[in-house]
């Protein structure tokens, strides 16, 4: 098996790269690209944690051999927020970075696995659907968005409020990647109840829980430590569905599109990435009006995103 993280120099991807020379089977190769020139020092730093997983660091002019033959590509490569920033502030950037790895991606490794975690998720995500598309290689099963963030989010915050250990708690969450689009259902969390001022202030603080860590790292980044678990732990659900077991997650992906083209939700995990899309469930009030307020946000998003490749 083979792993390629892309962006692998940047605070997510190196967090996300030595979780997962941590955690990932032992055999696996786990290919680190980035066009910073530490790179093959990360390789080199990692390659020193005693794990049957084997690293390898590959500059600027090494993206094809770094994915050569890639089962799974993690993709964290591009610019992070800043204090005022909304996630589609980093389009213009973000967007040609998403678009020519997805088109290294097709050369290299077109069957592979691809997670996509540069920001604007909601647009990237259709970006490198459109490329896959254009070359005539695109399988909706096997990209996604990660999403992974929000859910242990709300997963750590209502286990604070409610006095419970986090790890026990599920929350759900669809939607999209960005403000309101982001949507808890708070309604659907087994065991536990929440008075509606409680709804409205855990859904808010949910939603803008980037925002919170961009102000408290006060112009130095956004989430890198916790989106390095997320990622970790979205990476090592995609092997464990390759290797044949059934794995559930929450991921922005291309489903039924009875909402949206893309719509983060619960998703079986199997051997060629997207067994079967699980729905929704049923929605309280407050969460119904908030998904109908923000769909017409998340088709925006997505659309920029399919104009971009339509134009470029
Ligand atoms: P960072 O700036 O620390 O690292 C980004 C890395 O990408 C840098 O090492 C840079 O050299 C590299 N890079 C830039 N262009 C590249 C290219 N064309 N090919 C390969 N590497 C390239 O940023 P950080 O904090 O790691 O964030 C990365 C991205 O993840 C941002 O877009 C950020 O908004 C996003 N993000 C997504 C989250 C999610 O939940 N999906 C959560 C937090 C951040």
């Amino acid at each position: 098996m083979k792993v390629a993280v892309l962006g692998a120099a940047g605070g997510i991807g190196q967090a996300l790269s030595l979780l997962l020379k941590l955690d990932l089977p032992a055999g696996t190769d786990l290919a680190l690209y980035d066009l910073a020139p530490v790179t093959p020092g990360v390789a080199v730093d990692l390659s020193h944690i005693p794990t049957a997983v084997k690293v390898t660091g590959y500059g600027k002019e090494d993206l094809h051999t770094a994915l050569a033959g890639a089962d799974i590509v993690m993709i964290p490569a591009g610019m992070p927020r800043k204090p005022g920033m909304d996630r589609s502030d980093l389009f213009n950037i973000n967007a040609g970075v998403v678009k020519t790895l997805a088109e290294a991606i097709v050369q290299q490794c077109p069957k592979a696995l691809v997670g996509v975690i540069t920001n604007p998720v909601n647009t990237t995500v259709a970006i490198a659907a459109d490329v896959f598309k254009k070359a005539g290689t695109y399988d909706p099963r096997r990209l996604f968005g990660v999403t992974t963030l929000d859910v242990i989010r709300a997963e750590t915050f209502v286990g604070e409020l409610k006095g419970k250990n986090p790890t026990e708690v599920n929350v759900p969450v669809i939607g999209g990647h960005s403000g309101t689009t982001i949507l808890p259902l708070l309604s659907q969390v087994a065991g536990v109840s929440f008075t509606d001022e409680e709804v409205a202030a855990l859904t808010h603080r949910i939603q803008n829980a980037g925002t919170e860590v961009v102000e408290a790292k006060a112009g130095g980044g956004s989430a890198t430590l916790s989106m390095g678990q997320a990622a970790a732990r979205f990476c090592i659900s995609l092997i464990k569905g390759l290797q044949g077991d059934a794995v559930t997650e929450y991921a922005y992906v291309e489903g039924d599109g009875e909402h949206a083209r893309f719509f983060a939700q619960p998703v079986v995990l199997g051997k060629n990435g997207v067994e079967k899309l699980l729905p929704i469930g049923t929605l309280s009030a407050y969460e119904h009006k908030a998904m109908a307020d923000m769909l017409g946000t998340l088709q925006a998003d997505i659309t920029l995103g399919e104009e971009f490749v339509k134009n470029n």
